[in-house]
Parts: C-alpha cells; sequence; structure tokens
C-alpha cells in the first residue's frame, strides 16, 4: 500500500526540514513511521529508528516500513520512549504530536541516554512551556522555533542543539519567555497572534468559571489574570 507523495502533513514536513542530509535519527512515538519513510525514500543516506510504545502503531509502522522496501535502513522497535535508542548511535531525535508534558517526561526518563545526540526536534500539541523549562536544565540549546497553523490546528516545532553556544536572548529563562518561546517572541507571525488570542479567549472564559466556583481559587485567579496581562502585551506590543 504505497503512500502517496503528498501524505505528509505540512506539519511533519517542517519537522523534516531540520533533520540533516544522512541523518541518522530516532522518531520516538512514530505511528505509522510516515516520517522515518519520507525522509528515508528521499535521502539514500539516511537512517532510522521508529519507536513505539503501543501495537497497533507499532504494526502500521512495521508494515510501512515493509511496503516501502526500507528494513534495511529503519528500525521499527517497540518501547518505551528513548529506550529504544539505547543500543541505537542515533543523532537526531523526533518526538512529535504529543502533549509538552509527556514529551518532557519521555526526554527526563531518556536523558541518560542523550549522550551522542546532537538535534532533539520536538512538536509539542500544547504545552510547549514544559519542554523549554526542561531545556535549561539540559545539555541542549533552543535554536530554532517554528509555530505553524494547518486544518485549524495551531503546531510549534522546537529544535535545541548539542554543543552549541545560545544565541542572543535564546537561554531566556523569565516565565514569560518560556510561555510564548523566545525565538517566536521575535517574529510573531500569523499563527502565534492566532494561537494567542485563542488563548487569551480560553484564559478569561476559565477565569470567570472559578470566579463562580462558591469559594473561588484566588491563587488560580491570579496566575490566570497574570497570564492574560502577558498575552495583551506581547499582542499590542510591537
Ligand atoms: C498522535 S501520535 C503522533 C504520531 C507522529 N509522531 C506524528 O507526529 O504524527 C502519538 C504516538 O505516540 C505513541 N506514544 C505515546 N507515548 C509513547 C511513549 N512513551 N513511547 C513511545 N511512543 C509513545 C502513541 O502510541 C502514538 O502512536
Amino acid at each position: 500500500m504505497p503512500m502517496k507523495e503528498n501524505i505528509l502533513s505540512n506539519r511533519l514536513k517542517k519537522i523534516a526540514q531540520y533533520l540533516p542530509q544522512g541523518a541518522y535519527f530516532a522518531d520516538i512515538g512514530s505511528d505509522h513511521a510516515y516520517l522515518p519513510v519520507y525522509i528515508c525514500k528521499q535521502d539514500h543516506s539516511a537512517r532510522a529508528v521508529a519507536g513505539e510504545l503501543n501495537n497497533g502503531p507499532y504494526l502500521s509502522a512495521c508494515q510501512h516500513v515493509e511496503a516501502y522496501g526500507l528494513a534495511d535502513r529503519i528500525d521499527v522497535i517497540k518501547g518505551d520512549g528513548l529506550t529504544v535508542i539505547a543500543d541505537v548511535p542515533v543523532k537526531q531525535i523526533v518526538i512529535a504530536g504529543m502533549g509538552g508534558v509527556l514529551i518532557q517526561s519521555i526526554l527526563e526518563q531518556g536523558k541518560g541516554l542523550l549522550d551522542g545526540v546532537e538535534r532533539l526536534i520536538l512538536q509539542p500539541n500544547v504545552d510547549s512551556h514544559y519542554i523549554r523549562k526542561w531545556l535549561l536544565s539540559s545539555s541542549f540549546h533552543l535554536t530554532a522555533e517554528q509555530i505553524l497553523e494547518e486544518d485549524g490546528h495551531i503546531y510549534e516545532i522546537l529544535v535545541a542543539d548539542a554543543n552549541v553556544m545560545p544565541v542572543n536572548n535564546m537561554d531566556d529563562q523569565s516565565v514569560k519567555s518560556l510561555m510564548f518561546g523566545p525565538i517566536l517572541l521575535q517574529e510573531k507571525n500569523d499563527a502565534f497572534r492566532k494561537k494567542w488570542e485563542r488563548e487569551h479567549k480560553n484564559k478569561l472564559k476559565i477565569i470567570s468559571q472559578i470566579k463562580q466556583a462558591k469559594e473561588p481559587n484566588q491563587a488560580k485567579i491570579k496566575q490566570f489574570e497574570l497570564e492574560v496581562e502577558w498575552i495583551e502585551e506581547v499582542l499590542t506590543d510591537d
């Protein structure tokens, strides 16, 4: 069942742009192994590990890799998080299409396996600040951020490299910078604005819901109000 040329989402195509020619990468939570197949089909020097925790997606990945005759360059391995790279000297790791909390916990649990890894390409669907915070405690530095909209969803892509010096304010540790993304904040493109306009609306709604409780949680209200203030600042301050 050959994959149509255009089946890869723009989101995965953008992620693919951060893999170098001749990549040797692990795609953790690979599902159908779409990304490894896409990369290895167009770059004959690339190799990959498709890691999957769950049986259904693991079998789909195996079938997909077999169907393209790529089993000699893509190892599909069943396992939790980074355990699948224990015996494989990959240079890049992609973790995409999950929540930021899960991605952060996969990185934290597998941090002992990251020696020799040069680049992390992380694409949280939500809660990217957990990942930015984790990066500060790691030997990886944020070197690129992207935000894009596809099919009504807004996605962020965070790229972090080992062995690089932090550039400009990319190591900014402020809570505000972790929330918005230091690099995304410099550009504030349309997707960025749309995301934070949505978040602004959501947070106002949550504040009014909390206020309706019998004993409203004042600390929570204060926190949300502060975030609303930051969003307003960021969206108006140019
Ligand atoms: C929504 S899919 C994303 C697939 C693909 N990475 C993408 O971005 O389109 C998330 C995948 O991660 C897998 N997954 C969840 N937790 C995992 C873990 N701890 N280790 C490996 N895979 C995991 C799920 O089984 C699922 O196939």
